[in-house]
């Protein structure tokens, strides 16, 4: 027992730019080194948490990137002056976002703070991030997010107890007093609980059965966080060999990498599935959130293909067998295979913003057990995040039970519901003022469209015949709390339901992202097997000419296309 610490204040000031994004805030690491600035900000979201704070329980941890222990330390620090109760840390401040979900909610806290920038490259040079989550275990919402923005901006002073230190690395709980109050921390292993949770949705056995069956698997956790669960999962558990599990040692710059599990950053797990020696790869980002599914001989699974086959396959996973599909959603610029699934199985589908943050009220609510993103997010409602662990076990739990390769699987459900071919390009680093200037473009087609000037408009290449039918900036009202969220991204949608979407990145550190997207639905069998950038280039030269992106950019070709 650490008896009689005192808390003291330190005066500061607001400093400009601590408005969360698409999922909390993210700056280059040097930003957060900066005097004041972390503080500012995790005081911030002390108030933003408000009564609530004054006893609460607060879980804390990240991707092991650079920084990432010295925002626990200043944590620690903060919470101890004020008047938290108690902090849960992951061993050496490690948690999955994911992993970190599922202990909000198991040890019912208060909230939880991430210390992550997700697949944005880390160490010095590298990105940092902080996220809130909530009691219920997702990403607090835009009102709450507003609120710690509002409080960026008036900030004059933080409380710190430079006494509470404590050992991250050693498991034990650390009893202090502060101003005459108890706070504690406790250290816990950041895997067994959420193993528990794997365990209790999937059988493991069938699993663990299937992968000694011949097919040879490969997980690559990129250097981020996911290598401690991979190793606890895929070796201990499922008692693969050792070698089943690559980049699996957390780094504190990931190796030097993106730790983005995609066709780009993780094109060395793509030439190893082509070597043909695997039937199953997949990757993970930084916090574990994010994953990429590969079959045999680099097959690959689109992310909105994958959320749509686990929702067809449901009944191969014991935990849905059990509650039911309840319902499905996907984020707007995810291509609408998964609406193909919800109406052939007559279960309801919602199409939200961009961001974890819109599925987590439809899931409280009872109405969504299944959700996916276009990038690289797959999830269901036994957490409040997205989980690149739980979809790796979800597909394997597929393959186990259909006894059928990746691609097996795949035209298997496209013959079912027929395909959409859909694919995303990203512009990145683009200058702000020219990536505003392209979207003000396309919202001037879009007034033009209540004029009628746009809508109807055809637009051919190779042959091939587009006709606009509706176009807007998507707007969503929360079916839960009303909230609305608007200007979430510019739709051109065709008559034959085709969609061109473009958006600009809420989760760049800095510049611009610009986001393309393209999803076309073709029912003709003799192209399931066709690769979708060559069956997609037709379209994507339409949505550039509409856009103008070359000529307001002065980009010619995307950086990344997945
Ligand atoms: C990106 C993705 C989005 C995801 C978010 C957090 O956001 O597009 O789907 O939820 O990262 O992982 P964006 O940079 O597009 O705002
Ligand atoms: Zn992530």
């Amino acid at each position: 027992m650490n008896m009689g610490l005192r808390s003291e204040s330190v005066a500061t000031k607001p400093i400009d730019g601590q408005k969360p994004g698409t999922s909390g805030l993210r700056k280059k690491t040097t930003i957060f080194q900066q005097p004041h600035y972390t503080e500012n900000f995790v005081q911030s979201t002390f108030a933003a948490i408000g009564d609530d704070l004054v006893g609460s329980t607060l879980v804390v941890g990240g991707d092991g990137r650079f920084f990432m222990k010295d925002a626990v330390a200043i944590i620690v620090k903060m919470a101890a002056a004020n008047q938290v109760r108690k902090l849960i840390i992951g061993q050496n401040g490690l948690f999955s976002t994911p992993a970190l979900s599922c202990v909000i909610k198991k040890r019912q806290a208060t909230g939880g703070i991430i210390l992550t920038a997700s697949h944005n490259p880390g160490g010095a040079d590298g990105d940092f991030g902080i996220k809130y989550n909530t009691a219920n275990g997702g990403p607090a919402p835009e009102k709450i997010t507003n609120q710690i923005y509002e409080h960026t901006k008036v900030i004059s002073e933080y409380r710190m107890c430079q006494g509470a230190v404590v050992d991250i690395g050693e498991i034990g709980t650390t009893d202090f007093t502060v101003d005459g109050q108890p706070f504690s921390v406790e250290v816990v292993d950041p895997v067994a609980d959420y193993v528990l949770l794997m365990k209790d949705i999937f059988d493991f056995a069938a699993i663990k059965e299937y992968l000694h069956g011949g097919v040879k698997v490969v997980i690559n956790s990129m250097h981020g966080v996911m290598g401690v669960y991979a190793k606890e999962i895929f070796v201990n558990e499922f008692g693969l060999p050792e070698d089943s599990c690559v980049n699996c040692d957390p780094k504190d710059d990931f190796g030097g990498h993106h730790p983005d599990p995609n066709l780009t950053y993780a094109a060395d797990l793509v030439d190893l599935l082509k070597k043909g020696i695997h039937g199953f790869g997949a990757a993970f980002d930084g916090d574990g959130d994010r994953n990429m599914v590969l079959g045999q001989n680099g097959f690959f699974v689109s992310p909105s293909d994958s959320v749509a086959v686990i929702a067809a396959n449901a009944d191969c996973i014991p935990y849905f067998k059990s509650t039911g599909v309840k319902g499905l959603a996907r984020s707007m610029p995810t291509g609408a295979s998964l609406d193909r699934v919800a109406a052939k199985k007559n279960i309801d589908c919602y199409e939200v913003p961009t961001g974890w943050k819109f599925f987590g009220n439809l899931m409280d609510a009872g109405k969504v057990s299944l959700c996916g993103e276009e990038s690289y997010g797959t999830g269901s409602d036994h957490i409040r995040e997205k989980d690149g662990c739980w979809a790796v076990l979800a597909w394997l739990s597929i393959l186990a039970s259909r006894k059928q390769s990746v691609e097996e699987v795949l035209m298997d459900h496209w013959a079912t519901y027929g395909r959409n071919f859909f694919t995303r390009w990203d512009y990145e680093g683009v200058d702000a003022e020219k990536a505003k200037a392209m979207m003000a473009h396309l919202r001037t087609l879009i007034d033009s469209s209540q004029t009628k000037d746009f809508i109807g408009r055809s637009f051919a290449q190779e042959g091939k015949t587009y006709v606009i039918s509706e176009a807007d900036d998507f707007e969503y009202k929360d079916p839960i709390d009303e909230s609305i969220a608007k200007n979430q991204g510019i739709r051109i949608i065709m008559k034959d339901g085709s969609r061109i979407v473009f958006r600009l990145s809420g989760t760049s550190s800095s510049g611009a992202t610009v986001r393309m997207y393209i999803d076309n639905y073709i029912d003709d069998p003799s192209t399931f097997g066709q690769d979708a950038q060559a069956v997609l280039k037709p379209f994507a030269r339409i949505a550039l000419e509409i856009s103008k992106l070359t000529e307001f950019t002065g980009r010619d070709a995307p950086t990344v296309i997945t």
